[in-house]
């Protein structure tokens, strides 16, 4: 975490927005976007997906994005993998973060995946291995990731020891950290505050991210549940892209200016600037032709006289 910040959000706009949108950002826009994120103070940004791009041809250009990123000093990289294949292409260019990605609902990992959740256990345990074996200077954090944790479009509920039980083996396997996410936005914050709190102590020490898509309207207050049980990482999309392809019904992410207005509104230091933040939307707006774009604060606009948490840390640290 950055000095003076208390949570670290991860713009996933770029995976998780793009892989829902068929027609191709051009690389130089999805650079400039990752670039003028960078510079809103966005501490990591999940930069693409190193999937077949015969199945998501968006990520066709996922190494060159991988390699702008990485020059822009103090982001953590990040990219999505759905499998050891993957994880090679992450490795080769250089990202700081692996996000590895399986559902806890069978028939999700399934559709998505093509393979059983133990086949994605096993494969995991194998990047992990790969990842172990590296020079350290090239070696990227493993991020275990867990969809469909709240539940799931395909098979309807999924159990919360399911999602403990597949947590304790990912960690085990030699996960760095955890995301726990609603793929679907099925969950509400008491489940949010429950599945949190039994993975937490199950892989105590391991960090937790939070990834909620705000299909069913309680993103913002999943993620204040989550904060709740003391949770520091959060996923969201700028603008509110989002989707998983492989998911039913599935729809945006958390917008990520409202939850940073949220959490500077409450005291917690993000170290994004809101300002600077609201106006990346320009580049969507102008490359994302036909594509909703969500926000309440972008539309609403601050309240008068707001003062963000990280903006007082910074009038302190001049005076
Ligand atoms: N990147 C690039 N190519 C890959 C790859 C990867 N990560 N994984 C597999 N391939 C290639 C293989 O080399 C093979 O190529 P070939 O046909 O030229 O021999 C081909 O893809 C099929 O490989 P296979 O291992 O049989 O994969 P699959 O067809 O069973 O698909 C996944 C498995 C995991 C690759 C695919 O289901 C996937 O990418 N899913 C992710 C979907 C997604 O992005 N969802 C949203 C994010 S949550
Ligand atoms: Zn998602």
């Amino acid at each position: 975490m950055k000095p003076g910040t208390d949570v670290v959000l991860r713009e996933v706009g770029l995976r998780d927005g793009l892989q829902n949108i068929s027609a191709f950002m051009p690389t130089a826009e999805k650079i400039a976007w990752l670039e003028a994120e960078a510079a809103s103070g966005m501490p990591e940004i999940e930069a693409c997906s190193f999937v077949p791009p015969k199945l998501i041809p968006q990520f066709v250009d996922a190494a060159d994005v991988i390699a702008r990123a990485l020059q822009i000093p103090g982001l953590t990289v990040s990219a999505l993998i759905p499998n050891l294949k993957g994880a090679e292409r992450g490795i080769a260019a250089g990202a700081h973060k692996l996000n590895f990605v399986m559902s806890v609902s069978e028939a999700h990992n399934q559709a998505n995946v093509r393979r059983s959740r133990e086949e994605s256990v096993a494969d995991f345990a194998r990047i992990a291995a790969l990842i172990k074996g590296l020079d350290p200077a090239r070696r990227p954090k493993l991020a275990g990731g867990l969809s469909t944790a709240f539940g799931c479009t395909i098979a309807g509920q999924v159990a919360e020891d399911e999602v403990v039980r597949f947590a304790v083996r990912l960690a085990e396997a030699g996960a760095d950290e955890l995301v726990v996410a609603d793929t679907v936005g099925y969950g509400n914050p008491a489940a949010v505050r429950r599945v949190f709190k039994a993975v937490a102590a199950a892989v105590r020490p391991l960090p937790l991210a939070a990834h909620f898509h705000d299909t069913r309207g309680l993103g913002l207050a999943n993620c204040l549940a989550a904060l709740e049980t003391g949770v520091a990482m959060f996923d969201a999309c700028l603008a509110g892209l989002g989707g998983c392809p492989y998911a039913p019904g599935a729809s945006g992410n958390v917008v990520m200016e409202d939850l940073a207005f949220m959490l500077e509104g409450m005291g917690v230091r993000t170290g994004v600037d809101l300002a600077r933040l609201i106006a990346v939307r320009a580049i969507l707006e102008r490359s994302l032709p036909g594509v909703t774009l969500q926000g309440a604060i972008a539309k609403a606009k601050l309240p008068k006289g707001f003062r963000a948490a990280s903006a007082s840390v910074k009038e302190r640290v001049a005076v």
